[in-house]
């Protein structure tokens, strides 16, 4: 078998993390990865966290025994909570199952995963175009089929909305759609509630199935009800849906591998029982795949998520991690307009959450790498919050120059 495997590409995003890891040069910078970086560079441990964390080591009644396959049950209410609102009546009518999860990407393995085995039709499942470069290797990996729908625009860098709709109104009825509930990523462009509304109105009319992911909450207007709107607004719509949350960015958990996924029934007569069993066939599926998730994550989050007072300070933390990600872009225009580097640049404080899609090309992106030592993403994206006071005149220097070229 060994020599019929052919040598996979390394993944694109940690190659680059590794190649800037091991260039020398002390002006290199980090746009990367999406992971949120103080004004020095440095990976950032919520205030919040670390006090969450030192309650749980002082805490004696915890010990090393396993999860259940479900997860840590005041963590899942709680994120469950959070997604659609404490009052929500699909939670009162028990019309949502939730599961923890490894992360964003294993709550979108998950629900991938349980389509594929368990939706009568496997229909397609349409992937913004672009999307999370992974979302097409997951989905892949399931074996569902994938089609595109147009999503940004690179007249406007801004929304591709009517290419949207008419790609809605163009897929099989019963499609399964996959929208960025909020801080799309890589592009930095939302929808705004109207036409979210008018996006939920298509595709109850072509009777769509939602599957939304949400990874940047408290990210996109440092809001968590806010940026939880779109998919508050499909629940009380009575879509059937499923939602994929992370909380590796807004909880700075990154490496903790903390998500949950939840699927919400549509209201009904049955729908309590109906949701009951597609729990009872996730925990099946959780069973042989991780068998039950990792507890210290979640036991962090959960201690946030269920007091007031914590809570109030974790919304903080988000204000810190969004104010200071658009005080950087505010920095970086008005870098680019004050040089007069050619093109138009309000699409960086138009653009919001984690990234920015500058609109430069492959090429200028390999040029900034190799002479300026800046590191994104070939198409483009930056992570913002890898720029900082430090770096800011030195990136818009490299900008302005690889744009002049
Ligand atoms: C990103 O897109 O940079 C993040 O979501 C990290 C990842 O796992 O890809």
């Amino acid at each position: 078998t060994a020599a019929t495997v052919a040598a996979a590409p390394e993944d694109p995003l940690f190659g680059l993390m590794k190649a800037y890891r091991e260039d020398p040069s002390d002006k290199k910078v980090d746009l990367g990865i999406g992971a949120y970086r103080d004004n020095n560079a440095k990976p950032w441990i919520l205030p919040v966290v670390k006090k969450a964390d030192d309650a749980i080591h002082k805490d004696p009644s915890l010990n090393h025994e396993y999860l259940s396959i479900g997860g840590l049950p005041d963590f899942t209410s709680a994120a469950q909570k959070l997604i659609v609102g404490a009052t929500s009546p699909a939670i009162q009518e028990k019309r949502i199952c939730s599961l923890q999860t490894i992360s964003g990407t294993g709550a979108v393995h998950l629900g991938g995963l349980f389509l594929s085995k368990f939706h009568p039709q496997k229909p397609t499942i349409y992937l913004s175009n672009p999307t999370w470069a992974n979302h097409n290797q997951i989905f892949t990996n399931v074996g569902l089929s994938l089609a595109n729908y147009p999503y940004f625009s690179k007249e406007t860098k801004g929304l591709d909305f009517n290419g949207m709709l008419q790609a809605l109104r163009a897929a099989p009825n019963g499609s399964i759609i996959l929208l960025h509930a909020c801080a799309h990523n890589p592009t930095g462009v939302d929808p705004s509630q109207d036409q979210w509304r008018e996006i939920a109105a298509v595709m109850r009319e072509r009777q769509h199935f939602p599957f939304f992911d949400t990874a940047y909450q408290g990210f996109a207007s440092g809001d968590l009800v806010r940026d939880s709107w779109a998919i508050r607004y499909f629940v009380e719509q009575g879509f059937e849906l499923c939602v994929a949350q992370s909380f590796a960015k807004n909880f700075g958990l990154y490496g903790e591998r903390t998500g949950a996924f939840h699927f919400v029934s549509a209201p009904g007569a049955d729908a309590s029982t109906a949701n009951s069993h597609i729990a009872s066939q996730l925990a099946i599926l959780q069973r042989s795949e991780i068998s039950n998730p990792p507890a210290y994550g979640a036991r962090i989050a959960s201690r946030v998520l269920n007091d007031p007072t914590l809570f109030a300070e974790w919304e903080d933390d988000l204000r810190t991690m969004s104010g200071r990600i658009q005080e950087m872009r505010r920095g970086l225009r008005k870098r680019l307009e004050a040089k007069g580097t050619p093109g138009s640049w309000d699409h960086i404080t138009s653009q919001i959450g984690m990234f920015s899609f500058t609109g430069l090309s492959e090429a200028q992106v390999k040029i900034l790498r190799d002479k300026w030592h800046v590191y994104m993403t070939k198409n483009g994206r930056i992570s913002m919050a890898g720029l900082n006071t430090n770096n800011l005149d030195y990136f818009a220097e490299a900008v302005d120059s690889v744009v002049r070229e």
